[in-house]
């Protein structure tokens, strides 16, 4: 199978456990101390050799096309002020080459619907995409997530997805897999099933935001109705694919936060300025010094 080059990262989703922040202000581009969450998730793809990125976004997220746009403007002005140094900042080198595609989604009808509507993207030359949701954020010592998934794809030539362990009592919230350890840390689906009562739950592990799929995934999407939440699930698209072909679970190392809820934002926000020599003595006393 060839290498990865295109990803898919949807953006369209109303972002409703985030209110009031996300009414004007699309929760992708909330800012992890000084970065977007999307700029995190593309650089993530770019790093594995992605040279398109296909955001599903919707019209009122006009503020992500306009990120990833060159600012003429904002450049002369850096330029005109010595701040030169600033200018990778807004418009980072490994930019330049990467196409970067936008498709609507005019009503949010879920995941799997978002990622369906990149079909038309995806050609011959593609045996396989990726796909990143820019809320999960990773943090790692070594590789990053989606380099961990692109290197088992290319071992096992099979679709390859990122999982974690997730508390009994959170099971509820994710897809979670039926699966049988094949070696450390990779695993082969026998199934997965989407918001499980954590009583039926076929195990702990559980899926994050990082997939590397292979083009069957589109027929597997038109083979779907409407799901959990009344929405079509990314999640069944999986289940059917499972039918068809191999898909491997890749147990993830490193720490993963849902920066879609308040909790996992907070928490991310501190992993990164402590993950920062720049910035972690000055948040560790601060710390200490709120500590009662
Ligand atoms: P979430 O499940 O986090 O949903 O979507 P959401 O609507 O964004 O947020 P809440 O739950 O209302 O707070 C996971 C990812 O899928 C995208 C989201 O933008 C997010 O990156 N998504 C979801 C779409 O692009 N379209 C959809 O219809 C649903």
């Amino acid at each position: 199978m060839r290498p990865v080059r295109k990803a898919i990262l949807p953006v369209a989703g109303l972002g409703t456990r985030f209110l009031p922040a996300t009414k004007a202000t699309p929760k992708e581009m909330l800012p992890i101390i000084d970065k977007p969450l999307v700029q995190y998730a593309a650089e993530e793809a770019i790093d594995i050799g992605v040279t398109e990125i296909i955001f599903i976004t919707s019209h009122s997220k006009r503020s992500i096309e306009d990120h990833f746009k060159k600012n003429e403007q904002l450049e002369s002005s850096l330029k005109e002020k010595g701040k030169d140094s600033s200018i990778d900042l807004i418009h980072p080198k490994k930019f330049e080459d990467i196409k970067f595609s936008y498709i609507n989604q005019s009503k949010q009808k879920g995941l799997g619907h978002a990622i369906s509507l990149a079909e038309d993207l995806i050609n011959e030359e593609d045996d396989a995409v990726a796909i990143l949701l820019p809320d999960d954020l990773f943090i790692s010592s070594s590789k990053s997530c989606l380099q961990t998934l692109s290197d088992l794809y290319e071992e096992t030539n099979s679709s390859v997805i990122a999982i974690n362990k997730v508390a009994k009592e959170e099971l509820s919230s994710y897809g979670v897999i039926d699966a049988r350890m094949i070696s450390e840390r990779v695993y082969e689906l026998n199934g997965i099933v989407e918001k499980p009562n954590p009583e039926e739950a076929p195990s702990d592990l559980a899926v994050c935001g990082r997939y590397i799929l292979t083009k069957s995934i589109f027929k597997s999407l038109n083979n779907i109705k409407r799901g959990v939440g009344g929405e079509y699930q990314l999640t069944d698209a999986i289940k059917d694919l499972i039918d068809i072909e191999k898909v491997t679970g890749s147990l993830y190392e490193g720490k993963k936060f849902d920066c879609g809820s308040k909790k996992g934002f907070v928490e991310a926000t501190i992993a990164m300025a402590l993950s920062n020599p720049d910035t972690k003595e000055d948040v560790l006393g601060f710390i200490d010094s709120i500590k009662n």
